[in-house]
């Protein structure tokens, strides 16, 4: 095996670990990488769908979408160039991505800049600061998050209002279906690799416009007395709603998100409204019926004064990163 190869195989095998810092629903974790000479593929894992949540996969694949931006930016931070073809094959539709045709270009600062951010991202899910996201800052999290048919929305005063009730509604449809309130469970409150540990999770409703997801359980993390009154909530949608336009939207998430985290500004997704097909219609007659949405945002300056959550676990590399290919080689 030549330098340059070893360097490229070194070089996938560490975006593939990378990639296991970015968000996924209730983290899950969906994501399993497959290390080549040459390339690099990412499946989804059926095993962690919430099924009854999210039947469709939507989250699921969003979830692998924003894995796949983290590993092509560590990539770039590596100094590697790639091409990236999404759901190749239509009969193996579990391979979500592929990464071909690698070519050594030198590392790229600004993704360099992105990876530290992937290290201090996480989920902040306290009220935000009083302070309002500067214009400028708003505009560039926008810009990073618009991709390939995927936009990301700022909501109105009144669009607000109205995400406001789908979301309570969502909540009250979701809290009232066993099978729903099980799956949380299972994926909440827990100690291990998966999951959600009760230090991420409020330890009382958090005063917010938009009601947060109701996780059925109090965590530990102390939410304080504000009032999320400066938050902005914006809609990540896109022209259609199949597995690639789910990618897609994604690598866009993880874009937006960590063009944020560079800015100081704490994003939290809400999902709730999205999963329950009445309010994601609903959502659908904000966007006039022109897109279809895939995901609420929540974002604001963190509370400056406490550190926040501490980052939420995550699988070791060996069960998510498959190396069996290029071992030895
Ligand atoms: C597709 C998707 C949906 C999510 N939905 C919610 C949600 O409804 N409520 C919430 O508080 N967090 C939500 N999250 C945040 C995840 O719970 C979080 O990313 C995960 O637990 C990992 O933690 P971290 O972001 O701090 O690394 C979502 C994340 C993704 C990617």
């Amino acid at each position: 095996m030549s330098q340059t190869d070893r360097a490229l195989t070194t070089a996938l095998a560490q975006a593939a670990a990378t990639a296991g810092r970015a968000p996924s629903v209730h983290n899950t974790q969906p994501w399993r990488w497959r290390v080549l000479p040459d390339g690099l593929e990412l499946r989804v894992v059926r095993d962690r769908q919430l099924t009854a949540t999210d039947p469709e996969g939507r989250l699921l694949v969003l979830s692998c979408g924003a894995a796949l931006h983290h590993a092509r930016v560590a990539l770039a931070a590596e100094g590697w160039r790639a091409g990236v073809e999404r759901i190749p094959h239509a009969d193996d539709p579990d391979l979500l991505a592929r990464f071909t045709g690698l070519t050594q270009v030198g590392a790229d600062p600004e993704a360099m800049h992105l990876v530290q951010c992937m290290r201090i991202r996480h989920t902040d899910r306290r009220p935000v600061s009083d302070e309002p996201i500067a214009d400028s800052a708003l505009d560039e999290i926008t810009e990073a998050a618009t991709a390939d048919g995927i936009r990301l929305q700022l909501l109105d005063r009144g669009q607000v209002l109205q995400l406001a009730t789908a979301a309570s509604q969502a909540d009250t449809v979701e809290s009232e279906d066993p099978q729903l309130r099980a799956e949380l469970a299972y994926w909440t409150g827990r100690a291990g690799d998966v999951g959600l540990p009760a230090a991420v999770l409020p330890e009382a409703p958090p005063q917010t416009t938009v009601p947060g997801r109701d996780f059925g359980r109090p965590g530990t993390l102390p939410v304080g007395s504000g009032h999320d009154q400066a938050a902005g909530y914006a809609l990540l949608y896109g022209d259609e709603d199949e597995p690639v336009d789910w990618l897609r939207a994604g690598e866009a998430l993880s874009a937006g998100w960590l063009t944020a985290t560079r800015l100081g500004v704490s994003v939290v997704p809400l999902s709730g409204v999205v999963e329950v097909p009445g309010t994601r219609a609903a959502l659908r007659g904000m966007l006039a019926g022109v897109g279809y949405p895939y995901l609420v945002l929540r974002m604001g300056l963190a509370d400056p004064t406490h550190a926040g959550p501490p980052h939420t676990p995550r699988l070791g590399v060996d069960k998510v990163v498959d190396t069996s290919a290029v071992r030895g080689t």
